[in-house]
C-alpha cells in the first residue's frame, strides 16, 4: 500500500484534502491526522472490519480498546446511554478539547473496537483539522496514537510516517501538535468518577466541574501499583512508550544536585565507550558537557515540555543511544500526566538526589 501524505496547513484552502480523507474513513481505510494532543490513526469506529486494520497497522493486542472521536457532541447519545448529569456537564465543559470520557455503550459500537467492553470511549477534540476530518468523514472515527505499538506518540506526521509508511491510506499532516501527551480519561460510569490516564485536564479541574471527589486509578500512580493491580483503562498496562536506550531519571529539589548527578552518570557511561543521552531543559542544557544534550522545552512552561517529550525520545532511538538521563519534573496536576509518560518510558527508574 502506498501512503499519501497531504499537508493541511491552511483548512479553507484544502477542501478537496479532507473530502478525500473523510472518504476514505467512509471506505474502510486508515487516515492519520492531528489532534490537539498527538496524532492519531483513524478509522470507521463502527465498521469492525475498518477498526480491526488499525490493530494489525500499529501491531496493537485486540484487547486494547479504541477511542471514538466525534465533531458533534449530539453524537454520544448514539454511541452511549446511561448518560449521567455529570458526564454531561464535563463533556459540555472540556470539550471539544484533551478529554476521553468513558460510558456504557450502545448495541451500536461493536466490541471489535471497545476490546470486547460495554463501556466506549469518546472524545471530541479540539484541533480545526481534526474536527473538520471528522465533520467530513460523517462517522466515529476510531482513532488510537498513531505510533507502532510500544513505540512514543507521533507528534508530528513525520514520527507518523517512520511508524506507519505503507500500512495506511493517508497523513494529514497539519504541523506539530500542542499538547504532546495523551488525553486525559475519565471513567464517568460509576459513582466516583475516575481518572484512568492522567493528562492536561487535571483531577482539580474535574472536580471543580463536577463538584465532588475525583479518584485517580491507583493502579496508575507507581509501579508497585502496576505489578499488584490490573489498570482500568487496559492500555495502561502496558510498557508503552519505552526507548531503545535504558531511560534514567535523575529527581531533585535541588538543580545542581541534579545536574551534577547527571552529569556523574553520564560520564561513567562515557567512559565505557556508549552512546549516552541527556533530557535537559532550555535552564539547564548549558551545563552538560557531555554526551548527546537534547532540550526538551522550559521549567517556566509545562506545555513545552509534555510537547518536546515524545520526539526527543523518539530522537535518541534515531541516534543510537544507549543510556538516556532525564530531569525530573514536579508532580503537580499536569506534571503528574508529564511524569507518568516519563517513569512509564523509564521503566520507573528514578534516582532521588
Ligand atoms: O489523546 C488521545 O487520547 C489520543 C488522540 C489520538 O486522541 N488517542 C489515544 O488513544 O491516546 P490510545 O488508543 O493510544 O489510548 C487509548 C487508551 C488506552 O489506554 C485504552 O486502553 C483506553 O484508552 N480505553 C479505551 N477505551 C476504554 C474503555 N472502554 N475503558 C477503559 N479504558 C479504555
Ligand atoms: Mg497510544
Amino acid at each position: 500500500m502506498k501512503t499519501k501524505i497531504v499537508k493541511l496547513e491552511q483548512l479553507e484552502h484544502n477542501e478537496n484534502e479532507l473530502k478525500e480523507a473523510g472518504q476514505i474513513l467512509r471506505d474502510g481505510g486508515l487516515v492519520a491526522f492531528p489532534t490537539e494532543t498527538v496524532y492519531g490513526l483513524g478509522a470507521d469506529g463502527l465498521n469492525s472490519e475498518a477498526s480491526a486494520k488499525i490493530y494489525s497497522a500499529k501491531g496493537r493486542p485486540s484487547d486494547n480498546p479504541l477511542i471514538l472521536h466525534i465533531a458533534d457532541i449530539k453524537t454520544v447519545d448514539v454511541l452511549a446511554k446511561d448518560v449521567s448529569k455529570e458526564a454531561r456537564k464535563v463533556m459540555e465543559v472540556f470539550w471539544p478539547g484533551p478529554l476521553t470520557v468513558i460510558l456504557n455503550k450502545k448495541e451500536v459500537v461493536p466490541y471489535g473496537t471497545t476490546g470486547g467492553l460495554d463501556t466506549v470511549a469518546i472524545r471530541m477534540p479540539s484541533h480545526p483539522v481534526a474536527r473538520e476530518l471528522i465533520k467530513v468523514a460523517g462517522v466515529a472515527v476510531a482513532a488510537p496514537s498513531a505510533n507502532t505499538s510500544g513505540r512514543p506518540s507521533p507528534t508530528t506526521a513525520q514520527h507518523v510516517l517512520q511508524d506507519m509508511d505503507g500500512r495506511i491510506d493517508m497523513i494529514v499532516d497539519g504541523g506539530k501538535v500542542g499538547i504532546g501527551i495523551e488525553s486525559t480519561i475519565v471513567d464517568m460510569t460509576g459513582e466516583i468518577p475516575m481518572i484512568l490516564r492522567p493528562g492536561y485536564i487535571t483531577k482539580p479541574m474535574l472536580e471543580q466541574v463536577i463538584g465532588k471527589e475525583v479518584r485517580i486509578d491507583p493502579a496508575i500512580l507507581s509501579k508497585e501499583g502496576m505489578d499488584g493491580i490490573r489498570p482500568k483503562a487496559p492500555g495502561m498496562k502496558y510498557k508503552h512508550y519505552a526507548p531503545k536506550g535504558e531511560l534514567t531519571i535523575v529527581s531533585s529539589h535541588n538543580m545542581d544536585n541534579m545536574v551534577q548527578t547527571i552529569n556523574k552518570l553520564a560520564k561513567e557511561k562515557l567512559d565505557a565507550g556508549y552512546v549516552v543521552g541527556i533530557i535537559a531543559t532550555e535552564e539547564t542544557k548549558d551545563q552538560y558537557p557531555n554526551g548527546v544534550v537534547k532540550e526538551i522545552g522550559s521549567r517556566k512552561d509545562q506545555v513545552s515540555i509534555s510537547a518536546g517529550l515524545y520526539s526527543v525520545l523518539r530522537d535518541f532511538d534515531d541516534a543510537g543511544v544507549e543510556f538516556i538521563y532525564s530531569e525530573g519534573f514536579e508532580q503537580d496536576d499536569f506534571g503528574q500526566a508529564i511524569m507518568n509518560r516519563l517513569l512509564k518510558a523509564a521503566g520507573y527508574e528514578m534516582i532521588r538526589v
